[in-house]
């Protein structure tokens, strides 16, 4: 919420490439009770000719909480949507009621309805929170929110700290939107956008001072595309995050940001005025622009050495390599089930209603499930003992690229048949087609942990399952 008061005041109409503004030094994150309430914004996106109207959380958007790690945090959540929804805190670990799966972890909020969440984010980091029902529209439409967990241990780290929302709309040029999924693409890589945005505009450009150290935090909530980073003209940077985990810094070049994935990026500026620095998506042949940072004024001074661009370290269970439990799990091509259609049916219920497409073009271990309603769920892919030690090899055995995403854990990405993979903490993996990529992870509080692709239309028609803790 702060951010978008600074983003706002010091916007200016200077600059052709975007809204410009200043940054200034971030307070200290202090929402500990709000109300979120889900409605329907007018919002003019980048290119088009008149507002669209937008899903979002208190008429803002992007909507960005900052909350302090191990605090008590309470929300609200007010639907004044004409459809149900719930909230989804993507990459907490917090309890199993808190999770936000309708039908799963708690039921649907109608409209008119309210929602209390209330946990202690146990992990600093950048995540981001969104539903987890009719997704494709919903996230579609832009329902979803950033919620960064401020550590106390690097306060005074960095000069700046922005957050940068990647999202595309599937909209057109008067502000209307077009249908948020086809066949061809959901049985594929996805439905693509067709306006890109970063927090819902053109990609800004950011005036800071010579030398300043800035703390960047991308958040990849889009339903589809898969940036590839770049950044160019920094005198140092790196990533230093994983979906908000500290990692060993490594280099920017060519990471690839997956839906619902993060990375926090550490970048020094120039020591001279007027330095440009470039981040773009670099994944076609002509870059794109996804945010210019640009040097003005007197250089910062600074007292002694530049501090390491690097964060305290993670403090997360730690698996047991030694002593883990191997599981396998199998991404594939699936099967539309005469189960759920004869369920729908022998229960009088419509299938469009619940948070179910009728098609299936996925799988996980040979197991389709393209949503859930009361009393549809399948048997889980394993049942793990909270406190042992797993790794789960997950193999891709499709032409595409998968961000796998658990519930609930955060997990050691810790080898890969594909690449030199630098072991550390995610809580969505990119797979690639062939790939077989390990994780492993300390089986956490006792639930039913969602596992899911977060191209929300492979989720949704069928690459989608769960993991029962106990
Ligand atoms: Cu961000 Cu189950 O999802
Ligand atoms: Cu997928």
């Amino acid at each position: 919420m702060l951010s978008r008061r600074h983003f706002l005041q010091g916007s200016a109409a200077a600059f052709a490439a975007g809204p410009a503004f200043a940054l200034s030094p971030r307070p200290v994150g202090a929402a500990t009770s709000l109300t979120l309430t889900a409605g329907a914004m007018p919002h003019r996106l980048p290119g088009c000719s008149a507002d669209s109207l937008l899903w979002g959380y208190n008429s803002t958007w992007p909507l960005e909480l900052r909350v302090q790690r191990g605090r008590p945090f309470e929300a609200v959540l007010k639907n004044a949507l004409p459809d149900h929804t719930a909230i989804h805190w993507h990459g907490l670990r917090i309890p199993f009621e808190m999770d936000g799966v309708p039908y799963f972890t708690q039921a649907p909020v109608e409209p008119g309805q309210s929602f209390r969440y209330a946990f202690s984010p146990p992990d600093p980091g950048t995540f981001f929170f969104h539903p987890h029902c009719d997704t494709i529209t919903q996230l579609g439409r832009g329902l979803a929110g950033v919620l960064v967990v401020e550590d106390p241990r690097d306060a005074g780290l960095f000069d700046h700290d922005q957050v940068l929302v990647l999202k595309d709309w599937r909209v057109r040029r008067d502000g209307s939107f077009e249908d948020f999924t086809t066949d061809a693409g959901a049985a594929k890589a996805g439905t693509f956008g067709s306006v890109r945005s970063v927090n819902g505009a053109a990609p800004p450009e950011i005036v800071v001072r010579p030398g300043a150290r800035l703390r960047l935090r991308l958040v990849n909530i889009d339903l589809t595309r898969i940036p590839m980073l770049g950044l160019r003209g920094a005198a140092q940077a790196a990533i230093i995050a994983t979906d908000g985990n500290a990692c060993t810094p490594f280099p920017v070049d060519g990471w690839r940001l997956g839906p619902a994935m993060r990375a926090d990026l550490g970048v020094v500026m120039p020591a001279t005025e007027g330095a440009e620095v470039f981040l773009e998506d670099i994944w076609s042949t002509k870059p794109r622009l996804l945010a210019k940072l640009v040097t003005r004024g007197a250089a910062l001074r600074r007292d002694g050495a530049q501090p390491a661009l690097r964060l305290p370290e993670a403090e997360l269970p730690v698996p047991d390599l030694k002593a883990a439990t191997e599981l396998d799990m199998a991404l594939l091509a699936g099967h539309a089930d005469p189960k759920m259609e004869a369920w729908a049916k022998a229960n009088g219920v419509s299938i469009d209603e619940l948070c179910l497409t009728r098609k299936v073009f996925w799988s996980i271990n040979r197991q389709s499930w393209p949503g859930m309603g009361p009393g549809l769920k399948p048997d889980p892919l394993y049942e793990l003992k909270a406190g042992r030690s797993y790794v789960i090899e997950i193999f891709n055995g499709t032409p595409h690229l998968h961000p796998m995403h658990l519930h609930g854990h955060t997990f050691r990405v810790v080898a890969s048949t594909e690449e030199d993979v630098r072991p550390h903490w995610s809580d969505t993996v990119l797979v690639r087609p062939k790939e077989r990529v390990k994780i492993a992870f300390v089986a956490g509080l006792p639930g039913d942990w969602m596992v899911h692709c977060h191209i929300i239309e492979h989720q949704e028609t069928g690459m989608m399952g769960y993991i029962r803790v106990a």
